[in-house]
């Protein structure tokens, strides 16, 4: 038995510890398909041509050690917005969300392009202050020198990249459940996308 559960929004909302907790909840694989974008723009970053990169992904190259970065992060939002690019990396998510026992897959565009059928949409927000500074910590955890301003700039442009382009751009899905992070523990966020999942199966 396949169940689909989709969650969107835009950088650092979120998306990714919900995704986990989820998944661990209901026994769920996870899939957090920005690091397939990341993984295209680190190649691209290395002089390989996007859509070739995407073409030629391998599992392996998902688990690079360099693609959670900033650099990375903008890279991977250029490229995401190369139709090309995009279309080469649709089997792989579309397989991954009918698999049986249940998937979790995060990203910009699941819930409208690649599992509009999927049987939970969400859509996690919060706001661009809020998102900043939790990206700054997380990365600063992580040992970047990035200033919360050079950080929260960086979450802006991909937010706008993201939105605005015209391949499937980042907006929330027809029927999904839209909430805003900004006010809530993990717990709280986690504890909201189970109940709406929940109220699905
Ligand atoms: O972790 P964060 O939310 O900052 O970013 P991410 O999910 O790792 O995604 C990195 C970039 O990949 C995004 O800014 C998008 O441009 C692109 N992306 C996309 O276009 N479609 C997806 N399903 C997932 C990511």
């Amino acid at each position: 038995m396949s169940f689909t559960v989709a969650i969107d929004g835009p950088a650092a909302a979120g998306k990714g510890t919900i995704s986990r907790a989820v998944a661990a909840h209901f026994g769920f694989a996870h899939l957090d398909t920005g690091l397939l974008y990341r993984a295209v723009g680190a190649k691209a970053l290395e002089g390989i041509e996007p859509i070739a990169a995407a073409e030629a992904l391998r599992a392996e190259d998902l688990a690079a050690q360099n693609l959670r970065g900033a650099e990375v992060a903008q890279e991977a939002s250029k490229v995401a917005t190369i139709p090309e690019v995009r279309a080469a990396l649709v089997d792989f998510q579309r397989a991954f969300a009918r698999r049986n026992g249940g998937a979790v897959l995060d990203g910009r565009d699941i819930g409208t392009v690649i599992c509009p059928e999927a049987e939970a949409k969400i859509f996690v927000t919060a706001s661009a202050e809020v998102r900043a500074k939790r990206r700054f910590l997380e990365q600063r955890a992580a040992g970047s020198a990035m200033s919360l301003e050079a950080v929260w700039a960086e979450v802006i442009a991909r937010d706008e990249r993201d939105q605005s382009r015209a391949a499937a751009p980042m907006k929330p899905a027809e029927g999904a459940l839209i909430f805003d992070t900004s006010e809530m523990t993990i717990d709280e966020a986690v504890a909201v996308a189970i109940k709406a999942i929940q109220a699905r199966r």
